[in-house]
């Protein structure tokens, strides 16, 4: 009786497809010839009118497996003639090779829903087919989860492809691709996705190639060099030391120097704060910046007060440096710390370090400078650019290092009140897989964000052309990739090992998918998904600053950048 009721559903089900494709002249009907679990082959039969239609097999579509009760889904990673000639008049047999990812079942109220995994296989001879525009929704429908639109699937444009944001924001993405393939527009394309639906969010862009202010005029803001205030006491001892000693490693002595000077100079700073305090005090209590809670410089804290992040003044530093040379018995090399001084005035005094130094001593404490990179309020324009290209070049890993401290800072501290999403463009540049490159620092505070930044609502996007040099424990803390174009076999089998159920099938198509198109695995979507991102309007995009000649970094930073390309080192 059961296997009656089965055959019945079997006959009306094909019956639908039918209907389905009434439009279309002939039919792509095929035969399961042999299944060894994972994958099948089917058996069909081409004429030579057929072979271009909208239903003809094609590599990289999904096709459906008809049960009757359930449909299996499949994959076609393969396809061949059965003989070498072909017959232009008749029909000329084929073989379809597919990989089963799941199935379309009937649930019990009248509905369908799709399952990843294959629970009743196909018997040979099991009808295969195009797969219906219904079935291939299910496929990749996100279910209880809220899904945005962010373009279309490839195999049906009429489809849209969704993804969950706050699933792809919480577990990290990665968006993955060859160079000009529209790997930045996705990421304009997603943030105003993001901020769309998510108001606590704020979003923190290191923008090494100064495009991105371009593609948000209206909900960001851009911070060069010019605009920006990052005070140098709010610069950790290690990241301070790699912009003084300008990213060549400091001689011990140098980093003890800069050490004691800056965990004196604090100290003093507070000194005279509390003095004035006690002169003030009845006037204006609430305008003292003074942190009480702040740790006291003491021998054994020296240190921690160096990295804590209260202001001192370049003036004390350079007057202990003095000191320190005065000394009678002598604590430092009197060479070092001449160099030292020398370095620090020609610091300050320099207009392109102005962002750390020019303000720093009118901003008395870290409100004003996390409030303004971190926009709150926002004032509608959740998201701040940082124009990486028009700092001195070596001062842009510090400064990503600072950025990131404290966008996991903020979002910790906030207990819930704001998320921030740290969107790194050229991560591999931050985050090498090679140890021994990149600022460890700046190395530090990333995989911080990756490792512990979700319990606090700080969150990671790496967008990198060169998957290869990415640091892979970064790339394997990001659960929702997007895989454009990636020509490179070692790029692929990358891509292969960080998601875990990334069919094989699927990363083949990687060094031959389009431009704007994607291959969309993980937390963020339903299931393995093939899409095409939706157009922007030149408005949106992302436009490179040198090509227009706009906001171009100056002077010797351009040049030390093009060597750098030239050298091919960066
Ligand atoms: N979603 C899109 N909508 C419209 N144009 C796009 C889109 N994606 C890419 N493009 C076009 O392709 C060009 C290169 O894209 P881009 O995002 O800069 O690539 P990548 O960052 O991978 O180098 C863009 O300047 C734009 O002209
Ligand atoms: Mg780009």
């Amino acid at each position: 009786m059961q296997l009656a009721v089965k055959s019945n559903n079997f006959e009306q089900d094909i019956a639908q497809d039918r209907r389905d494709s009434s439009q279309v002249a002939e039919r792509a009907l095929g035969r399961v010839i042999s299944c060894d679990g994972s994958r099948a082959t089917i058996a069909s039969a081409v004429s030579g009118a057929s072979r271009l239609g909208p239903d003809a097999w094609t590599i990289g579509k999904l096709i459906s497996v008809n049960l009757g009760h359930t449909r299996l889904v499949g994959l076609v990673y393969q396809m061949r003639a059965v003989k070498s000639a072909w017959d232009e008049a008749g029909d000329n047999a084929i073989h379809i090779d597919v990989e089963l990812l799941g199935e379309v079942v009937e649930a019990q109220g009248g509905g369908t829903r799709f399952q990843s995994g294959i629970s009743t296989y196909p018997p040979i001879g099991t009808l295969a087919h195009r797969i219906r525009a219904g079935d291939l929704a299910l496929v990749h429908d996100l279910g209880a989860r809220q899904g945005v639109t962010i373009g279309a699937l490839t195999q049906d444009a009429g489809i849209p492809a969704t993804v969950c944001i706050e699933d792809m924001l919480a577990r990290h993405f990665a968006i993955l691709g060859t160079t000009g393939v529209g790997k930045s527009s996705a990421v304009a394309l997603l943030l105003r996705r993001a901020i769309a639906v998510k108001p606590k969010l704020r979003v923190l862009i290191l923008d090494p190639h100064n495009e991105y202010a371009h593609a948000f005029p209206d909900k960001s803001v851009s911070m060069e060099a010019d605009t920006l205030d990052l005070p140098f006491w709010m610069f950790r001892l290690d990241e301070f030391a790699d912009v003084v000693f300008r990213g060549r490693p400091a001689m011990e002595d140098e980093t003890d120097i800069l050490r004691e000077v800056v965990a004196s100079a604090r100290s003093r700073y507070r000194a005279a704060a509390s003095h004035d305090l006690a002169r003030d005090l009845g006037a204006s209590l609430l305008k003292r910046p003074l942190d009480a809670n702040a740790p006291r410089p003491t021998a054994e804290t020296g240190a921690a007060s160096a990295d804590a992040p209260t202001p001192y003044r370049m003036k004390d530093a350079l007057a202990i440096i003095d000191e320190l040379i005065g000394l009678h018995e002598i604590r430092y090399p009197r060479g070092a710390l001449r160099s030292l001084r020398v370095r620090l005035e020609a610091l300050y005094g320099d207009p392109r370090y102005h962002f750390m130094f020019a303000r720093a001593n009118m901003i008395e404490t870290m409100a004003p400078v996390v409030g303004q990179i971190f926009r709150l309020p926002h004032h509608g324009r959740p998201i701040s650019v940082f124009q990486l290209a028009g700092l001195p070049s070596e001062v842009v890993n510090a400064v990503a290092s600072v950025l990131a401290r404290l966008a996991f800072d903020l979002a910790m501290a906030s207990q819930g009140g704001y998320e921030v999403l740290v969107l790194c463009e050229e991560a591999h540049r931050y985050v090498p897989s090679d140890p021994a490159l990149g600022f460890a620092p700046t190395r530090q505070a990333i995989a911080r964000i990756a490792k512990e930044g979700r319990k606090y609502g700080c969150y990671l996007g790496v967008v990198t052309q060169r998957p290869g040099e990415l640091d892979s424990t970064i790339l394997s803390q990001c659960s929702t990739i997007f895989a454009m174009r990636l020509a490179n076999e070692r790029d692929q089998q990358i891509i292969r090992s960080a998601i875990a159920d990334a069919s094989a099938s699927t990363i083949a198509f990687l060094s031959s998918i389009g431009n704007r198109e994607a291959i969309a695995f993980g937390e963020g979507v339903a299931t393995t998904m093939r899409m095409r991102f939706a157009e922007l309007q030149p408005h949106e995009l992302p436009e490179m600053a040198l090509a227009h000649g706009g906001a171009a970094p100056r002077g010797e930073p351009l040049l030390e950048e093009m060597i750098r390309r030239m050298r091919g080192t960066s």
